[in-house]
Parts: structure tokens; C-alpha cells; sequence
């Protein structure tokens, strides 16, 4: 349910056109009629994070051709995707696929939404921004589980620097009269704090926030107050999460740079389309059905030596709409699958690459038995509360009245400043679980320097399950799980209809008991932090909303809550797995085991959950899938 304020605020969004420097390109298609050519050396399937960074290397190339088909619009003229203030409630709107799960066993039977980005830039176009690399225990345990050390963090260090560059800290944006400037805390955040951490020289541009709110210096006093009562404190400040510990509380990064949303469309696609490369189409608003084969080998078919051959995909086939006509482009070299952790699955089970009795039953064709196709689907799950607080400077009155809207709208038109070029959550946390809750289970996160539970808090009412309450003011508070236990699923709901008919998406939250201890404990955590004096002066925090106290209650109660008010932090992964085990769907570099021809890279190939928000995990591992990419055809 949407309230009236939150659809007005949208309309005023998607009804704006921007007034940018962006150049529509010549080499976007939005009918397969139109593409010059049936065949390319390349074809990526989605023009998402992922995708735009291959499409954008392998085409650097300019004797080989690449062709890019994303499902979804694009993102030029669409305001909402680059006003950063923007970034949470994007979804349900023109660049959203809109899927839900399917009722969720432990939260009541509820279902909870699942956006992804239906647009170029893919998700990257409608995600919150915030941009944190994980730790180096990450990236090491997936070099483990890949037996390929190329995945280790040191050697991922220069794949990083070619993905994104830090522009610094810049606190010399005009403060909006709607929410007045707040004092900085004594130790404010400078630039990076490790000075042998390279600020990059990629496409995708990023910034601390610059909009001061009233919660930094709570946040990073409260942390510091924490830690000189107990050096052991597990609230930590830190100045800088992407050095390769990710553990504790301060201000985030996030993808932006000169007040615009910098997505792998405005960063990788877009240019490279500008620059002219006549090597680089892309055709939109077309949806790849499912991958064929020019030579058709049923499973376990045999050459005429007597050899089982393996299958080998080398097209595409694509529609616009479900009834609509169909059309086929071929691939030289491969395929690149880039759908993201629902698209990818979905598409290699509709061609008839999953676990052999679900495709039967279904009744597709099975050209490879792979029974990992679809598993292993985690997210972070993730509580939300709001508090009741007695402040005037929260983003509520904004989100109420639509004029307020307009005038930083027109601020943000006028110069890329003010409360809208930035995102709404400039500070986060880090924490690892107590070692007693570790005692005698295998630990869930990646390693020491990697956490289990994330803090995040907006200066205002989140409005995802109800709408903004006509009076009051309100901060939000999110918790999340960044290493659960628990493990979905992907299935498909029906072989009709292809990839317009929504897969089956089962996030299985809390099925893992350790996940209700942990989020317990995060529940706990979180009254601890509002405890300390930067929230309880001022009588800061009067209430959780609706309620009549400042915190949740009995164990009991707080069960209850999480049943009621869980959702996921929308980082679907896992659904492709990268492993050096013959069940894991894809090898070290990526290409899917039992075909020819295709390769995943997107999050669907990683094996457990990075225990970060995860873009930039995906940008590093794309940037190295190009290279490895580029190896294996002789263009390096
Ligand atoms: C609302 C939201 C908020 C988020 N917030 C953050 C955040 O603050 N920080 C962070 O790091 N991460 C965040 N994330 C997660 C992050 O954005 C994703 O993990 C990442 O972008 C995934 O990249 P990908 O390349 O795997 O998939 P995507 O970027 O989703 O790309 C997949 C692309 O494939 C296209 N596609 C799918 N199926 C087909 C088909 N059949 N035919 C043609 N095209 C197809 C899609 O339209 C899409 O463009 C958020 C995500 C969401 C949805
Ligand atoms: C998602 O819903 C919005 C709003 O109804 C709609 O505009 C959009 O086209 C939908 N997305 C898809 C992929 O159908
Ligand atoms: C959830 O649905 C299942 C299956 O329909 C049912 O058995 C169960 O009782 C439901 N649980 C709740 C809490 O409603
Ligand atoms: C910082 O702000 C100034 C003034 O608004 C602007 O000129 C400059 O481009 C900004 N720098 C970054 C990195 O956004
Ligand atoms: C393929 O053939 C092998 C050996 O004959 C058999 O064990 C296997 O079950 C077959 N696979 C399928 C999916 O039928
Ligand atoms: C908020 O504004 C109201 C009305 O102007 C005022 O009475 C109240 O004292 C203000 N509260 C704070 C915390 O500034
Ligand atoms: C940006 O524009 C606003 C008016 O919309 C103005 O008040 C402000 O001074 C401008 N800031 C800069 C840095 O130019
Ligand atoms: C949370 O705090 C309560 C009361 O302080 C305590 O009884 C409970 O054991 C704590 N739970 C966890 C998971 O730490
Ligand atoms: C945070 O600490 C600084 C330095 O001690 C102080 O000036 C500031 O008022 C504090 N703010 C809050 C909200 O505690
Ligand atoms: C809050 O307390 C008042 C007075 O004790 C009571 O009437 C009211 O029902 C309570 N509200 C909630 C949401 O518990």
C-alpha cells in the first residue's frame, strides 16, 4: 500500500524531464527490426551492472562486435534514477520488474517485494547507492571456493581501481533552508584513511555524502562513546570501511559524483555509446526468451564417433511481448549471461539447463542436468523501525508536501546541489556477532575482518510497508543480516510465457534459526547504541512508532516484530554459483559446466553472500570476468 503523498512525490519525479548533459545515442534499438546484423561476436544478456562494464571492455576491441539486449527502458529521460535522493522507493515504478516472493514461511506468510532494475544500469540505476567493497576475508574465501587465486583481494586490487574512482570529501554544498545544518563531530571523516588505498581511475564515480543530517554526529559519538567505555566495543568507529576491514560505524561511500546517480549506464554504457564505437548495439525494451542451439543436442545425444557431445548454445532467441513475434541473433564467440541473481536462473531454466526433475515436470526440454541452476538464492534480511523523535529536521515534512519537493527539485535542476544530490543514508555500521553466539557453530561470514550485522539509519520515516503518518517526525533504523544462514531457492512457476511469466522466488527468512538469534541480538544491539547520551539528550527518541516505548519488549515480542516488519536489503545473489565442485554451475572463469558458450557474470555466480551492499563486489567482478574474457579469445 502506497500512501497519496509518497504517489505524489513520484509523479513529480517521473513527470520531469531531465535537463542533462546526457546525448541520446545512435546505437539504441528499440526494435529487434531494426538491428543491422543477426550475428555478433559477442551478445551480452542485460544491460545491468554487470553487463554494461563487459559489453563496455569487450567492445573496446574494435574488431569485435558485441550486441547488448536489455529487457528493460532507458534511463536518459528518467529523472528519478539520477536525483540520488531518489534512491529508496524506486521500486513498483516504469524501471522496476516488480517481483514479489512467494509467502515467507517464518514472517507470517507474508511476501516481500523483490525490485530489480527493469532499465540500463539495471539495478546499478535503482539501488540506494551506498558503495562498500566488503572485506578482504570476502573475496579470499570466494578464491578458495573458485580454487582460483585470481579472486583473491590482492589480486583484485587493480580490478577495483578500474571500476570506480573516489572523488573525496566535498562539504561545500549549499545547505537547503528545508533542513538546517547541524554541527560536524570533532574528528570529522577526512579522504581516504588509508593512504595506500588507490583512489581509482574507473568510470563510476564516488563520494562521501554531502548533505549533513542530525544523526552523523549521533551516530559517530555514540560509536566512539561505546569504545572509550570498552575498548573491546563492538560499535567501533571507523573512518573508512573499504580498507579490507568492513567492521564498524561511520560514514558510508556511495555512487555518486557531482550530485547525479553514477550507474554502469551513466559510467560505462552511455559513453561508450557516445564515443561512436560502430562495434556496440543495444537493443532495449526486448527480452531475451531463452538460449538455443543452431545444432540441437538433446541430453546425452551422441556424435557420430559415439561421443556424447556437449551442448553448445550459440543463440539468442528474443520478443517484446509475450504473444509477440520472436526473433534470433547468433553469437561467434559466447554468450554472456548479465540478468542478475532472478534473470540468469530464470533463463538458463527456460533453456532447459537445471535440475532435471523440476524442468520434466514443467515439461522442458533438458539439454543439461544441472541441479545447482536456481539453488543457493540468499539475501540479507532486513528489519525496519521507525522512531517517534522530537526534532523538525527530518526528510517527513518533504515527503508530505509536494511544493517543498519542487523547491529542491528545482535546486537540485539549478546546480546538482542541496538535499537531493545526495542519498538518504549517509552513515552505516559494521558489527561482528558476540563471540559467545559463535561458540560451537560454524561462523557464517566470510572471515575475522568480515561482519555479521549492518546498522543503517535515515533521517526520516521509511516508507516501504505503510505510508509517511500525517504528523510527527521520524528516523528509521534498518538492521540487517549480512551473513544469515538460511538458503532459497529459484524455481520457475511455468515454462509459458517465458521470461514475461514471474519465477518462484523463495528467500527461505529465518528458516535458519541461528538468523533469529542474530537478528535478536541486532534488535539488542540497536537499544544499546540508542542508550548512549547523542540519542537520549533532548529526549531524542520518544517512542518506535506506533508504540508507546522506546523499545520493542520481551523476546517474545520482539520475535513478533521481526515476523512483522522483516523485509530483504534487495541483494538477491547465488542462483549461478562459482565453485571448483562438478556441481557448482559455473568454473572460476565463470562459464556455465556442461555447455559451450556461455558464461555468467553477474551476482548470481557468487557462492555465498558478500557481507556488504554488493555493487561494487559485482563492478570488481566483472571488470576481471572482461579480462578473462578477453584471454580466452585472444584479445589481450
Ligand atoms: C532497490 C535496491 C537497492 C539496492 N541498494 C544497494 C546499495 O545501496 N548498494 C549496493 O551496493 N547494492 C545495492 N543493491 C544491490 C545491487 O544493486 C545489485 O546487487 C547489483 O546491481 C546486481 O547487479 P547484476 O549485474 O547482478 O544485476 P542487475 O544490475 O540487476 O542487472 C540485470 C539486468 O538484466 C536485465 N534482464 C534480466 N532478465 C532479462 C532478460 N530475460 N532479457 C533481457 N534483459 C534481462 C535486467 O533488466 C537488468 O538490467 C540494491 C538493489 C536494489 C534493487
Ligand atoms: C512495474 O510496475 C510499474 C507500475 O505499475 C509499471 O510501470 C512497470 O512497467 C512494471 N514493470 C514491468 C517489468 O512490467
Ligand atoms: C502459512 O501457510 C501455510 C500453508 O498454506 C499454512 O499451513 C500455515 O498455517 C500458514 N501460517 C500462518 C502463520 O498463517
Ligand atoms: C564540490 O562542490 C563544488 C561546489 O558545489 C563543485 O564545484 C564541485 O564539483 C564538487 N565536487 C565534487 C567532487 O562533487
Ligand atoms: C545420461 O547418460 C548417463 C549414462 O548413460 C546416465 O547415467 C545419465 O542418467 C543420463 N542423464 C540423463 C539426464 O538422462
Ligand atoms: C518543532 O516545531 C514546533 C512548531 O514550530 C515547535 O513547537 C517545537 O519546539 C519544535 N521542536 C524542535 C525539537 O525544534
Ligand atoms: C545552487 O542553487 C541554489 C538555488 O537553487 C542557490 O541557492 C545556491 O547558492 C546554488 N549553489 C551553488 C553552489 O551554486
Ligand atoms: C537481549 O537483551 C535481553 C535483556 O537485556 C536479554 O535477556 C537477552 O538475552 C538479550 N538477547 C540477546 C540475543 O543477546
Ligand atoms: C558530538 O561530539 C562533539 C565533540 O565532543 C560535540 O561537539 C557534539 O555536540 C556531539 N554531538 C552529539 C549529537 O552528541
Ligand atoms: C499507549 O498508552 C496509552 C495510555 O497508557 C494507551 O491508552 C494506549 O493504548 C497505548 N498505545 C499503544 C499503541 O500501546
Amino acid at each position: 500500500m502506497k500512501s497519496s503523498s509518497l504517489s505524489m512525490f513520484r509523479a513529480c519525479f517521473l513527470t520531469t524531464i531531465l535537463v542533462s548533459g546526457l546525448a541520446r545515442s545512435t546505437s539504441l534499438y528499440t526494435d529487434p527490426k531494426d538491428v543491422p546484423t543477426k550475428e555478433y561476436d559477442f551478445i551480452v544478456v542485460g544491460a545491468g551492472t554487470a553487463g554494461n562494464v563487459i559489453a563496455t571492455r569487450l567492445s573496446e576491441d574494435p574488431t569485435k562486435s558485441v550486441l547488448v539486449i536489455e529487457a528493460g527502458i532507458d534511463d536518459t529521460d528518467v529523472l528519478s534514477v539520477h536525483v540520488p535522493f531518489r534512491g529508496f522507493n524506486i521500486e513498483g515504478t516504469s524501471v522496476d520488474w516488480n517481483f514479489t516472493t512467494v509467502p515467507q514461511k517464518e514472517l507470517n506468510n507474508r511476501t516481500v517485494p523483490v525490485p530489480r532494475g527493469f532499465v540500463l544500469g539495471g539495478s546499478s540505476s535503482i539501488n540506494l547507492m551506498t558503495w562498500t567493497r566488503g572485506s578482504r576475508d570476502l573475496w579470499d574465501h570466494y578464491a578458495k571456493v573458485a580454487g582460483d587465486s585470481g579472486w583473491r583481494w590482492d589480486a583484485l586490487e587493480k580490478y577495483w581501481d578500474k571500476a570506480s574512482t573516489y572523488l573525496g570529501l566535498n562539504r561545500s554544498t549549499t545547505i537547503s533552508t528545508l533542513v538546517p545544518p547541524t554541527s560536524y563531530p570533532a574528528l570529522p571523516p577526512p579522504p581516504r584513511n588509508d593512504p595506500t588505498l588507490s583512489n581509482g581511475n574507473g568510470p563510476v564515480l564516488v563520494t562521501r555524502p554531502n548533505f549533513p543530517s542530525e544523526l552523523d554526529d549521533k551516530v559517530v559519538n555514540a560509536s566512539m562513546l561505546l569504545q572509550q567505555n570498552n575498548p573491546h566495543s563492538r560499535f567501533k568507529y571507523t573512518l573508512d570501511m573499504n580498507t579490507g576491514d568492513s567492521i564498524g560505524f561511520g560514514y558510508s561511500e556511495e555512487a555518486t559524483g557531482h550530485g547525479e546517480r553514477s550507474s554502469s549506464a551513466t559510467a560505462y554504457l552511455h559513453p561508450a555509446l557516445n564515443s561512436k564505437r560502430r562495434n556496440l548495439d543495444v537493443l532495449i525494451q526486448t527480452r531475451a526468451m531463452r538460449l538455443l542451439q543452431s545444432k540441437n543436442t538433446a541430453l546425452n545425444s551422441t556424435t557420430s564417433n559415439g561421443h556424447s557431445s556437449v551442448p553448445h548454445f550459440n543463440q539468442v532467441e528474443v520478443a517484446q511481448s509475450v504473444d509477440g513475434p520472436r526473433f534470433k541473433f547468433s553469437a561467434r564467440n559466447e554468450i554472456i549471461l548479465s540478468s542478475g541473481a532472478i534473470g540468469t536462473p530464470q533463463l538458463l531454466l527456460l533453456s532447459g539447463v537445471g535440475p532435471k526433475h523440476e524442468l520434466k515436470e514443467l515439461g522442458i526440454d533438458i539439454v543439461a542436468d544441472r541441479p545447482a541452476v536456481g539453488k543457493n538464492l540468499r539475501d540479507h534480511p532486513m528489519l525496519v523501525t521507525m522512531y517517534k523523535v522530537n526534532s523538525n529536521q527530518t526528510f517527513d515534512d518533504l515527503m508530505r508536501v509536494p511544493a517543498l519537493q519542487e523547491q529542491v527539485l528545482e535546486q537540485w535542476q539549478n546546480n546538482r546541489t542541496g538535499l537531493f544530490a545526495n542519498t538518504p543514508a549517509s552513515m552505516i555500521g559494521f558489527m561482528r556477532l558476540p563471540e559467545d553466539q559463535l561458540k560451537g557453530v560454524q561462523d557464517s561470514a566470510s572471515g575475522p575482518h568480515a561482519p555479521h550485522l549492518e546498522m543503517l539509519f535515515l533521517d526520516g520515516f521509511l516508507p516501504l510497508s505503510q505510508p509517511v503518518p500525517a504528523n510527527g517526525h521520524f528516523i528509521t533504523i534498518l538492521n540487517a543480516l549480512v551473513a544469515p544462514k538460511s538458503v532459497g531457492s529459484l524455481t520457475l512457476a511455468s515454462a509459458n510465457g517465458g521470461t514475461f511469466t514471474h519465477p518462484l522466488i523463495n528467500y527461505n527468512i529465518y528458516a535458519d534459526p541461528f538468523d533469529i538469534q542474530a537478528m535478536l541480538q541486532a534488535i539488542n544491539d540497536t537499544e544499546t547504541f540508542l542508550s548512549t547520551t547523542p540519542w537520549t539528550q533532548d529526549d531524542f527518541i520518544i517512542s518506535v512508532a506506533g508504540r508507546n516505548s522506546t523499545t520493542i519488549g520481551t523476546k517474545e515480542e520482539k520475535v513478533a516484530y521481526m515476523r512483522d516488519n522483516t523485509v530483504t536489503v534487495f541483494h538477491p545473489i547465488g542462483t549461478a554459483r562459482m565453485g571448483n565442485k562438478e556441481e557448482d554451475v559455473t568454473d572460476s572463469r565463470l562459464l556455465v559446466r556442461g555447455l559451450k558458450g556461455v558464461r555468467v557474470v553477474d551476482a548470481s555466480v557468487f557462492p555465498t553472500l558478500p557481507e556488504c551492499h554488493p555493487q561494487a563486489v559485482v563492478y570488481t567482478l566483472a571488470e576481471r570476468a572482461a579480462d578473462i574474457i578477453k584471454e580466452d579469445h585472444g584479445m589481450l
